[in-house]
């Protein structure tokens, strides 16, 4: 049996989707905090237990009968995350699990200025030492661009700190090849790099809006303080502001400069390009066109 955790969230919740494509829904079980929001995996025939990264009785339960183990790296702030991931790992071993999974990301590294990335470095040190074959998906960034862009829907720059090179990957397809990970009959092992072809810098997501809006968008560099200062000015806390440009600093390091064919060859196709995802945000009404 494959057990997810986090299935209840957008990239494990799109994996156990993907994973249903490929295998029974009985050969499924996911670990979740509440169970009423799996309902509906319930109603297709997926194994649906309840447990947190905080209990671990209720996580070796969960894990019970599992072959392979996905782990989501929690999104639980106000705990320690790396703890969590540990008490996971353990259930799992516990459990008996031959395979334990874990959502990583790209540039995972003890000597970072991102510090997700030390968590992450973290807890493939815990699995490595588990004892139990293990892979860490190493995404590249996704998530909501406007995030990472800013407001250039209104005023038609991305103006942001410097950056480097980096990769942004669809969720989706990020999900994509987990489950491909997954059901393949060759397992993968340690650290896998899922990243776009060719890294990206904001210059090209700029030269990507143009393109998809047929307007100019234009990329202008703000000095690190001065961008911290805007932020806050715009109500966001000094430490948030902080953390956005401590990703920025480790992209213009190279950090993330190195990409990987393997994503596409999961995918068997191109992954989707930031031009592809920008474009279907725009019609999706999810990035608004900027003004003329
Ligand atoms: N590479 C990147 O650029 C990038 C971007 C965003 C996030 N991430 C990381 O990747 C993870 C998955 O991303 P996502 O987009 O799927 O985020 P998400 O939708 O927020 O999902 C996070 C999942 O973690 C679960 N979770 C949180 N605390 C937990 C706990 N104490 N015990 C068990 N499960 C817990 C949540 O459970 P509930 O459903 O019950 O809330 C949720 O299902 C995030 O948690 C974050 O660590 C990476």
């Amino acid at each position: 049996m494959i057990i997810v955790t986090g299935a209840t969230g957008a990239l494990n919740g799109a994996t156990v989707d993907q994973l249903l494509k490929r295998v029974p829904p009985h050969h499924i079980g996911v670990s979740v905090r509440d169970p009423a929001r799996a309902q509906h995996l319930a109603d297709r025939g997926v194994r649906v237990r309840q447990a947190s990264y905080n209990n671990p009785q209720a996580l070796r339960r969960s894990f019970a009968d599992a072959d392979q183990v996905l782990l989501v790296s929690s999104s639980d702030q106000s705990s320690d995350v790396v703890a969590q991931h540990d008490r996971a790992i353990d259930a799992a071993v516990d459990a008996g699990a031959h395979r334990i999974l874990y959502t990583s990301a790209h540039g995972t590294a003890f000597d970072t200025p991102y510090p997700p990335l030390r968590i992450h470095a973290a807890t493939e040190h815990h699995l490595a030492e588990s004892g139990v074959a293990w892979t860490a998906l190493r995404n590249g960034f996704y998530g909501d661009p406007s995030q990472l862009l800013g407001a250039w829907q209104e005023t038609g720059v991305i103006a942001m700190p410097a950056d480097g090179p980096f990769s942004w990957v669809d969720r989706r397809d990020a999900a994509e090849a987990a489950a491909a990970i997954l059901t393949a009959d060759k397992p993968l092992d340690g650290p896998v790099d899922l990243t776009l072809p060719e890294p990206v810098t904001l210059a090209d997501f700029a030269a990507s809006a143009s393109e998809v809006t047929g307007h100019q968008i234009d990329r202008v560099v703000v000095d690190d303080e001065t961008w911290v200062r805007d932020a806050m000015n715009n109500g966001v806390p000094e430490e948030v502001a902080r953390f956005t440009l401590s990703m920025f600093q480790a992209t213009r390091s190279g950090h993330f400069a190195n990409s990987d064919p393997m994503l596409t060859r999961l995918l068997g196709r191109r992954p989707r390009s930031i031009t592809d995802q920008l474009r279907e945000r725009i019609a999706d009404g999810q990035v608004s066109d900027p003004p003329r």
